[in-house]
């Protein structure tokens, strides 16, 4: 009966034993990863109980559909195999892939359209960094698009898994000269009246000097004595149609036609004729071009809202040769020109160069 009994306990004792053996538990049965990043499940810590050894662990991961290099989005279920006292033994782990990283919106450019251009492709002025399928929607209801202006817009990009991600951006919409308008007629851009070999003005058109550029104009030459440079009192502005007519023609018999067209503008073709041109002269009467005084110019006409208007090396698209001391008041705007290294017709994105 003793026997019996030792026996029985033992029997227990190693039904017990066998049970907490065989019922090892996992740490966790769902694993969540990060869409386009490797999935690794480290073996040693799945189980609380640490006596199964990892190469006594196999995970059966063929369910986990694979996308080039990295699994789907997605949730899998992964066996996994394991061996007790040489039992075989499994258990089933959820494995979800999931992307929960917003989108990355990069603008790539500064955004212009033309006036009415409401079928402009926007999505193509960003870069969307993001690994899943997205929608790209733009919020542009403070856009005016039928006056030119700088209006603020809004992108928002959403995954398929819902992250979303928005930015704000600006839109400047511009008033460009159409095709028809270019030639041979006086054309506003940006509120900018451009004249050159491409645009001109009608003959009628004289405003006279302009007095908000002629203000500045005299606060540039009092800055330019206060800072020690010499230039004079003198200078040459406003020239209407026939003045311009006479001047020019001048050239032409001195000079030819040909070289007179590289210095002098043809009547109805010269910034003069605008009252928003200035030619700076020396105190000895030359135009102006010596050295400190022509570099100064350079470098701080834009601070009384004025451009140097023919530099050095855009002569092919100003039509005219380098003219250090001819300075065109353009207002506000000047700084950002002068800013952008580039000539006025650049700036502006207009047709220069010679007479048609
Ligand atoms: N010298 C400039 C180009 C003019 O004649 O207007
Ligand atoms: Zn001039």
């Amino acid at each position: 009966m003793k026997k019996l009994i030792v026996l029985f306990v033992l029997l227990i004792g190693v039904v017990v034993f066998m049970y907490s053996i065989l019922s090892v538990s996992l740490k966790k049965d769902v694993f969540v990863f990060e869409y386009g990043k490797q999935i690794s499940i480290d073996e040693q810590s799945l189980f609380k109980d640490s006596f199964i050894e990892p190469d006594q662990i196999e995970l059966d991961v063929s369910s986990i559909e694979m996308e080039d290099k990295y699994p789907k989005a997605g949730e899998y279920l992964v066996e996994v195999k394991y061996q007790v006292l040489f039992f075989n033994q499994s258990k089933t782990i959820q494995v979800k892939v999931e992307d929960r990283t917003k989108p990355e919106i990069i603008q790539k450019n500064e955004i212009k359209v033309d006036v009415n251009d409401r079928d402009h492709d926007f999505s193509s002025d960003f870069d969307i960094k993001e690994l899943s399928d997205y929608d790209i929607s733009f919020d542009l209801e403070k856009v005016d698009f039928s006056k030119s202006g700088i209006y603020e817009a809004t992108i928002l990009v959403e995954d398929i898994y819902h992250n979303v991600s928005s930015s704000s951006f600006e839109i400047e919409v511009v008033e460009t000269v159409s095709a028809v308008q270019n030639l041979s007629t006086s054309t506003e851009v940006n509120g900018i009246l451009v004249v050159n070999k491409k645009h001109s003005l009608p003959s009628n058109y004289a405003p006279g000097e302009n007095i908000e550029a002629k203000n500045q104009f005299v606060k540039l030459i009092a800055d330019m004595r206060a800072n020690g440079l010499q230039v004079s009192d003198s200078y040459s502005g406003y020239r209407s149609y026939e003045y311009q007519n006479s001047l020019y023609w001048n050239y032409v018999n001195v000079y030819g036609q040909q070289q007179a067209d590289t210095f002098s503008a043809r009547a109805g073709y010269s910034e003069h004729q605008t009252g928003l041109a200035f030619d700076l002269m020396q105190p000895n009467g030359a135009l102006l071009q010596s050295y400190n005084e022509s570099v100064w110019l350079a470098n701080n006409a834009h601070r009384y809202g004025f451009i140097v208007r023919y530099p050095y090396g855009k002569e092919n698209i100003t039509g005219y040769v380098a003219e250090p001391w001819h300075i065109r008041y353009v207002g506000e705007q000047a700084t950002a020109i002068y800013q952008s290294g580039l000539c006025l017709e650049e700036y502006l994105g207009i047709q220069g160069g010679d007479y048609n």
